[in-house]
């Protein structure tokens, strides 16, 4: 497990990567292309029989096998640090832009629950779900979720995730979400990977405020939002705007509140039914619009003509075992398709994006490409950094993976329980 501290500043060697029999996405006339919609999502340049040379945290260059040497020429060869790639591809580490993984305990009784029967809606009103991880909170030190959310972080980082972004949600009371978002920003110093934090306080209501829903929500606009951005915890605020949960008005109102403390919105959209909350993620500018499982004809032309990144989960459609998100008209349509894992407790125990890439691929009929960028690229996207992030391009981050060796990129999907991932380097290290 990473425990060191990370980002020490020693002076980096330079690091070539040969023999890559192909480097995926690369961008050469690097134009900040910050995200890819509709048809552009086919579009994936790849230079085969590569090489890519990183300096410091970023990529320098790259290009064919039969031009390395005059690449290198400028670099004296003590300086080099040689990695062979033996056939592997190389493609920009995944970017899931949305996690729930800080929790308290696993959640596997309610999995038996459901597989008897019971739906996730039963089991939250009967004070099961996340009000169940929200009540073991106060049961656990923070060294032990720590500890946990290190495991997971490491387990992801070893199936290609070089970013991830992670909600708060189990606190539910100020200093319960408070204490969650702190463990947040004290993981960031304990692992290579890039972590983006959400205020995600809208996650449920507490029992004790069941019949008084507004007065959580009261808590949530005057307490919580101006403690996150006093002790600046986080990038984004996101709420659960769904039947049984948060309503399109509590939404709206607390995306007014938290944009006023400099917070960028983004949304539980439609997971569980037609929610209204795709309107209300266009008419607020969320950056993302999340789940989607649920839409009309006319919200999939509507978020296609907005800004909102549509993120799809294919994991938790697939573990709830719902019908999964209508991907190919998103895309239709040209709207800017994501792809994240939804790790949590509940319903995607799982961060692993090479199954949510083969989930997409096999249930909801994305080509391998397509899942690619919609895993890299557009995750980045979804979390404001596909300028420095999520393709292969000269002065970007150097988040790059190296796969096991492939004969085309649709290995990936199709060898969908193997971890394909052979090396990740992340800000120019190997870290596996
Ligand atoms: O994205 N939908 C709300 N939040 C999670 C579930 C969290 C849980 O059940 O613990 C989700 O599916
Ligand atoms: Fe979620």
């Amino acid at each position: 497990m990473h425990t060191a501290v990370w980002h020490n500043k020693n002076s980096m060697k330079i690091t070539v990567i040969e023999n890559i029999a192909s480097l995926i996405n690369v961008e050469r006339n690097f134009s900040r292309r910050l995200r890819q919609s509709g048809s552009e999502l086919d579009k994936c340049s790849q230079v085969d029989d590569a090489y890519l040379i990183v300096k410091d945290d970023k990529i320098v260059s790259f290009g064919k096998m039969r031009d390395i040497d005059n690449d290198l020429s400028r670099y004296k060869e003590s300086e080099l640090e040689r990695e062979d790639a033996g056939g592997g591809f190389v493609m920009s580490a995944f970017c899931d832009s949305h996690t729930h993984i800080v929790f308290p305990h696993t959640r596997e009784k309610e999995f038996g629950e459901r597989l008897a029967g019971m739906s996730y809606e039963q089991i939250a009103a009967n004070g099961g779900g996340i009000l169940n991880s929200a009540k073991s909170l106060n049961d656990i030190s923070d060294e032990q979720i720590i500890k946990a959310s290190l495991k997971r972080l490491n387990d992801v980082l070893r199936t290609g995730t070089g970013t991830i972004e992670i909600k708060s949600g189990y606190g539910l009371t100020s200093d319960n979400e408070i204490r969650l978002l702190r463990i947040i920003k004290e993981l960031k110093r304990h692992t290579p990977v890039t972590i983006k934090s959400t205020f995600l306080g809208a996650h449920a209501f507490p029992a004790e405020y069941k019949n008084n829903r507004d007065y959580y929500v009261n808590i949530i606009l005057h307490d919580m939002i101006p403690r996150v951005a006093e002790e600046k915890l986080a990038e984004y605020v996101d709420v659960f705007c769904e039947r049984g949960f948060f309503s399109v008005g509590q939404a709206e109102k607390i995306f007014d509140e938290a944009v006023k403390y400099g917070l960028i919105p983004r949304i539980h959209a439609n997971q569980l039914s037609h929610s209204g909350a795709i309107d209300i993620a266009i008419k607020k500018h969320c950056i993302s619009a999340d789940h989607l499982e649920e839409m009309t004809e006319k919200e999939i032309l509507s978020l296609a003509a907005s800004d909102t990144i549509a993120t799809l989960l294919p994991g938790c459609a697939f573990f709830m075992d719902t019908h999964f998100p209508n991907a190919k008209a998103l895309i239709n349509a040209g709207a800017t398709v994501a792809l994240a894992s939804d790790y949590n407790p509940g319903t995607s125990p799982s961060g692993n994006m090479l199954f949510m890439i083969a989930l997409a691929c096999i249930k909801m009929k994305m080509t391998p490409v397509q899942a690619l960028m919609a895993a890299t690229i557009n995750g980045a996207a979804a979390l404001g950094i596909s300028d420095r992030k999520g393709s292969i391009a000269e002065n970007k981050c150097a988040d790059i993976i190296i796969t096991n060796p492939m004969s085309e990129l649709g290995y990936l999907a199709y060898s969908y329980t193997e971890n394909v991932i052979n090396r990740v380097m992340l800000a120019g290290k190997w870290v596996v």
